[in-house]
């Protein structure tokens, strides 16, 4: 039986690793969270590897607080980035395969058709450079990098729970309606990482992939469709990103071409709103 390490694994997406570790039955799991794995400890991750043996590695740490990184740049630098590169030279010493999770934002967003794998990352903020960086060690030791985008999930904070509750906290809200991308259900990652370990030979799960849910919304359309699958009654306002200033640069156009991974290794994708309708069912129930 072959063995994964999810590491990170109180966040949004290691979450999901492990609401789906029943339905993949093939694999033994061991899930770490900061406390019992800290990637910016390399010590710590070779003794890890010594003392189990891990075949596959899906790395969902990161520092995401993507605002705060503007002046925090050490510790995103060492978490997004010199922690990848641990992990990355430790599975390869192991015989384990990274798989490794980055950012649409890498890009700077200034185009207006889908990204694809192959067009030129710009990073706009530190957090969209850190994570850069960290695909590029990752890549250069023959891991999996998936970006993705916009992640939301029924664990940890996001966007859709932010919303929910503002919703019914309030009776309108400002909200960007400049910054186009996709909306990503975290469990449908989850999922389509698990199934591509489960349906490939390990020789080909390496190189650079996107994914995200189908289709594309700004931030504004995806609100809106929050607040009606919710019957939530608050008037949401369009608004340009001017009128809402942040540390960190955000791209306006990040909606990316999944057409490699789908290609490869047979990954079907749902739209964003049929998702984004099942999440919000989840977390009503
Ligand atoms: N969220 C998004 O919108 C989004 C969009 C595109 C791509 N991504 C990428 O998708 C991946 C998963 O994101 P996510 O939203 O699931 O992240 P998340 O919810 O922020 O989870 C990240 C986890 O990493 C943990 N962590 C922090 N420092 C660590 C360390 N030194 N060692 C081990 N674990 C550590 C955190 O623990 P503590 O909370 O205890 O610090 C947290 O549980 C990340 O690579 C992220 O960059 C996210």
């Amino acid at each position: 039986m072959k063995t994964i390490l999810v590491t990170g694994a109180n966040g949004q997406l290691g979450n999901e690793l492990k609401y789906l570790e029943n339905s993949f039955t093939d694999f033994k799991f061991i899930f770490t969270d900061k406390q019992a794995l800290d990637i910016t400890n390399n010590e710590a991750i070779l003794s890890f590897f010594k003392i189990n043996e891990i075949d596959f590695c899906i790395n969902t740490a990161a520092y995401t607080a993507v605002d705060n990184a503007e002046n925090d740049q050490e510790n995103a630098m060492l978490l997004n980035a010199t922690a990848v590169k641990y992990l990355a030279e430790v599975c390869k010493e192991f015989n384990a395969k990274l798989i490794h999770v980055s950012t649409d934002f890498v890009f700077d967003g200034k185009g207006n058709i889908p990204l694809k794998e192959k067009n030129k990352p710009n990073p706009l903020s530190v957090y969209g450079a850190t994570k850069l960086k960290g695909e590029e060690f990752a890549l250069e030791k023959d891991a999996l990098v998936i970006r993705t985008s916009w992640l939301y999930s029924t664990f940890g904070n996001n966007f859709v729970k932010t919303m929910l509750r503002l919703g019914t906290e309030r009776d309108e809200l400002n909200i960007i309606a400049d910054q186009f991308g996709t909306p990503t259900y975290a469990r449908d990652l989850a999922k389509a990482i698990l199934d591509i370990i489960s349906n490939n030979k390990v020789e080909n799960i390496k190189g650079l992939y996107h994914f995200s849910n189908k289709g594309e919304a700004s931030w504004f359309d995806f609100t809106k469709e929050i607040f009606s699958i919710s019957n939530i009654n608050c008037k949401a306002n369009p608004i340009p990103t001017t009128k809402y200033p942040t540390p960190a640069e955000r791209p306006k156009y990040s909606v990316m071409d999944k057409s490699k991974i789908v290609d490869d290794f047979g990954v079907v994708l749902k739209d964003w709103k049929v998702s984004l309708k099942e999440c919000i069912e989840k977390l009503n129930i």
